[in-house]
């Protein structure tokens, strides 16, 4: 089986490929993203070491406040590897997250990365919701300082319930966490997912998700 692995592995590298791993505990200091390489790998393959240099390691620019300006009243900014490329194969990456006054960051999942997040300003009413069969809604409000984990996966949200913007800082623990956003993977798939299919699973006439889908 160990061999199995070693040798689809070996003959995955050889031909340029794919490699397997779940970003495992680095066996290496660093592996600064080399987006010019064209080796495929589960990542992005190093940077030659001795090129690596202290901006590689380094991101400029959460002081920063969002633009706020859309549907939703919140913006999100990521320090992900693409941004930051020393993050590669490190397992963690960074985001700020602005709101508007009643601003929501609207429900969404990290199909990779748990995320822990922290109130520099503001107050926010958050909650994330458990899997199958329970689907129990856990929720609390934060205010400035508070401290507050999101499980990997799990569909989750922040609400700004103030009249002044709020801050919150997130840390993720991958370097490419992905977000699926509930109402747009859903409502603004592309192609869009059959109204007939979705009216059924949400138990609506379908006039309903046609107006939601035009929406999204
Ligand atoms: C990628 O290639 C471009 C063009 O050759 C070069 O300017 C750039 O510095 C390279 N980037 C890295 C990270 O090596
Ligand atoms: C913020 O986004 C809105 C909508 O996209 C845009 O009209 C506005 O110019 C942006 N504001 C700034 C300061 O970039």
């Amino acid at each position: 089986m160990a061999n199995n692995l070693i040798l689809f592995t070996v003959v995955a590298l050889t031909f340029g490929c794919i490699a397997l791993a779940y970003e495992p505990k680095p066996l290496q200091d660093f592996c600064v993203a080399d987006p010019n390489s064209s080796v495929k790998l589960n990542g992005v393959a190093c940077k030659n070491p001795m090129q690596v240099q202290a901006e590689d390691f380094f991101f400029s620019g959460l002081h920063i406040r969002g633009n706020t300006s859309n549907t939703v009243g919140s913006r999100v900014t990521t320090v992900f590897a693409t941004q930051l490329p020393g993050l590669n194969t490190l397992g963690i990456s960074m985001v700020r997250i602005d709101y508007a006054p009643w601003g929501l960051n609207p429900p969404h999942t990290h199909p990779r990365a748990t995320e822990i997040l922290t109130v520099l300003e503001g107050s926010l009413e958050v909650g994330f919701v458990t899997s199958n069969p329970d689907n129990r809604f856990i929720t609390k409000v934060l205010k400035k300082g508070d401290v507050f984990v999101f499980p990997v996966g799990l569909v989750h949200f922040q609400r700004n319930i103030g009249n002044g913007n709020a801050v919150a800082i997130a840390a993720l623990s991958s370097q490419n966490p992905g977000a699926i956003t509930i109402a747009n993977a859903v409502f603004g798939a592309n192609p869009p997912i059959p109204s007939d299919i979705l009216a059924k699973a949400f138990q609506v006439d379908r006039t309903v998700v046609d107006q939601l889908q035009a929406k999204f």
